[in-house]
């Protein structure tokens, strides 16, 4: 690996956008240093698309280098995603396994069932938002956070009386005004209720998502192991949550800022899916994401990956490579035919989640610009905060003046 040039990718980075055009100008894949681990990053739209797909680039973390694996540092963001025994960090016949009770348990038609309880969901918050004193409402806080938390608790079967503090958990984690310290003791805590609600399950089974997981036994007849069942369970808490949170604000926060596209959703001229996808493309919810391993020696448009060595993947900068996208790349524009992104990954660890997250994020846009058509950001664009994460690429707060 070439180490003279490698660039740092820092978390308390204040623009990922400006960061992912220095990142794709330095190269298809880039030497990178992230919180003390190395790796190459991948910024460009095709090299990404390549990475995601390549059979010799693994999530499973036992091809990465035994040295460079040293350097990992226990209580950072890249070893919580790493280190976890989900169907995310496994390949092969084993992520397989674990992930096809859970492309059942999404699938488009069980999704699409969820409408109407996302839309009542989402109608109790814009009822709450209404009774509001005038004056700036944090959106992420108080509209984008607590629709995806219900959905995701509702679909897992959480018990009412544990969900005020699941919900506060994830605030916390979907770092609604917390720090990095705050996030760790959270995801403890997340982890420990989680096991809870599992051994509930266990004595007392439902209709619902864990009691599903627990009950497949699948090809070979192996269920999930009780550890692999736990990352499963908070993977999906976790991936689930704080992306859709992301997504909303930032489309929101897309929309307030460019007028004449928000009039091309609330005339009807273009479906609120059409905001939904440019959204994801100009504004990934993902900034990177751990993370791949060489299997063998791998060529990538030219450059070689070394046997152990990592790869990671930069979402926010694939979306606007002006390579792939021509001159719309920096751009929000919404169209009646979307070009596509790498925003929900690509190939076989494509996101479960995805027909989820778009249908949260349709409902939650649409009900929000139809009730308060007057909406207006409280703050001037530059003065938003970051999520302060190397994965998320959000705003931290949002406020907005309702009308
Ligand atoms: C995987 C993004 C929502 C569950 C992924 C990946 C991306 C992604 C990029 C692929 C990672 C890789 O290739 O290494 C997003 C975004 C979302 C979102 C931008 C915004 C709405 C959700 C939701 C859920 C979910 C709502 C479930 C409740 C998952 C799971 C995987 C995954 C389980 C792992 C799939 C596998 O490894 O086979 N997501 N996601 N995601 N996502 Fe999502």
């Amino acid at each position: 690996m070439d180490t003279s040039t490698r660039h740092t990718i820092d978390p308390a980075c204040r623009d990922w956008h400006a960061h992912g055009d220095r990142l794709r100008q330095a190269g298809p894949l880039v030497a990178v240093e992230v919180e003390g681990v190395r790796a190459w990053a991948a910024a460009r739209f095709a090299t990404l698309q390549a990475v995601l797909a390549h059979p010799d680039l693994s999530r499973d973390i036992r091809h990465w280098d035994p040295q460079a694996r040293a350097g990992l540092c226990p209580r950072t963001s890249v070893a919580k995603l790493v280190l976890d025994t989900s169907v995310l960090n496994a390949e092969g016949q084993a992520h397989r396994r674990l992930r096809g009770p859970l492309v059942k348990a999404f699938s488009a038609r069980r999704i699409g069932r969820l409408r109407p309880s996302i839309e009542a969901i989402t109608a109790g918050l814009i009822d709450r938002l209404a009774r509001r004193p005038p004056g700036p409402v944090d959106v992420r806080r108080e509209f984008a956070y607590p629709l995806p938390s219900e959905v995701i608790s509702q679909l897992m079967g959480i018990p009412p009386e544990l969900r005020p503090r699941l919900h506060e958990l994830n605030r916390v984690l979907a770092r609604v005004g917390a720090g990095p310290q705050d996030t760790g003791a959270a995801r403890t805590a997340l982890r420990r209720m989680l096991a809870e609600v599992i051994a509930l399950r266990h004595r007392e089974p439902g209709d619902d998502l864990i009691s599903a997981l627990m009950a497949i036994h699948v090809d070979d007849g192996v269920a999930f192991t009780a550890i692999e069942l736990a990352d499963t369970v908070e993977l999906l808490f976790i991936a689930g949550h704080v992306t859709t949170v992301s997504l909303i604000t930032n489309a929101v926060r897309a929309l307030l800022a460019a007028p004449e596209q928000l009039a091309l959703v609330t005339s009807g001229t273009l479906p609120w899916s059409a905001v939904v996808e440019e959204a994801l493309r100009w504004d990934s919810p993902l900034a990177h994401f751990p993370m791949r391993y060489a299997v063998r020696d791998v060529e990538i448009d030219g450059v070689t990956v070394r046997r152990g060595e990592a790869v990671l993947a930069s979402f926010a900068a694939a979306g606007r490579d002006p390579e792939h996208y021509g001159e719309r790349a920096g751009h929000f524009v919404l169209s009646g035919s979307a070009p596509g992104h790498l925003s929900f990954g690509h190939g076989p660890h494509f996101c479960l989640g995805a027909t989820l997250g778009r249908l949260e994020a349709e409902v939650a846009l649409s009900a929000l610009f139809t009730a308060f058509p007057q909406l207006a950001a409280a703050v001037p664009p530059g003065e938003v905060q970051p999520v302060g994460s190397i994965v998320g690429n959000s705003a931290r707060t949002f406020p907005v003046l309702l009308g």
